[in-house]
């Protein structure tokens, strides 16, 4: 029985995968890059800078890292303007769902994002109340090094192998599966997520009951 649970957020509870990628695709046509077809599955869960490496691939030789910062802070402004549209409609399926039954039973909730965004997209999408403990991607090793969601599990007091923890990126699965212990729920498409210990669609398609002490349980327990 599991006592905490560990999100990411970008194509996990927010449907801010694509605005990521519009904003990265508006960089790509500019430079005149080419843009393989794996590269919306390579960018899910990297970093920023990381995520520019892949979009210039091998032209980053190019350019110098002043250039590098300053094309990434271009991406992010205009991934910037495109979150101040959200609202709670760009939810995906059966995130507020859970995340309620998770409240109601008690059930800690903490993010592990590596997104420098990510208080601003919980704001507008008006789920910050739902959380007890945001990681700082800014202070932990980017994903696949588990360290985002060991800061998640240490900032909620729960050991990592108590925590269930939900990915859409194979780099947060690899993260997940490197906590010690944590489980990890890859939410998404089979082959991209084949390593993690269960795979559902969405959100939606995850039954708590299974997996935490339901509200009533607990009560009688306590
Ligand atoms: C998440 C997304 C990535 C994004 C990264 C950094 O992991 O899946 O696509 O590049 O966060 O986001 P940021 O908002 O800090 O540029
Ligand atoms: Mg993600």
């Amino acid at each position: 029985i599991y006592r905490a649970a560990i999100f990411d957020l970008d194509g996990v509870i927010a449907d801010t995968a694509r605005l990521h990628l519009a904003a990265w695709q508006q960089l790509a046509e500019e430079l005149k890059l080419p843009w393989p077809e794996d590269t919306e599955e390579r960018l899910k869960g990297l970093e920023r800078m990381a995520s520019l490496e892949v979009i210039l691939g091998e032209q980053g030789r190019k350019f110098s890292k002043k250039e590098k910062h300053s094309l990434a802070s271009r991406k992010n402004k205009r991934y910037q303007a495109l979150i101040r549209s959200l609202s709670p409609r760009d939810l995906l399926p059966g995130a507020r769902e859970l995340m309620d039954w998770l409240n109601k039973s008690e059930i800690p909730i903490a993010l592990a994002s590596a997104s420098k965004n990510a208080p601003a997209v919980l704001h507008a999408l008006g789920i910050s109340n739902y959380f007890s403990f945001i990681a700082d991607p800014e202070q932990s090793a980017p994903k696949p090094s588990a360290d985002i969601f060991l800061a998640a599990a240490h900032g909620l007091q729960v050991e990592p192998d108590l925590c269930v923890a939900f990915e859409d990126a194979c780099a947060g699965i690899a993260a997940i599966k490197a906590a010690e212990g944590m489980t990890a729920i890859g939410v998404g498409c089979k082959s991209a997520l084949g390593s993690a210990d269960y795979i559902v669609s969405s959100l939606e398609e995850f039954a708590p009951k299974d997996f935490f002490l339901s509200e009533i349980k607990a009560a009688a327990i306590r």
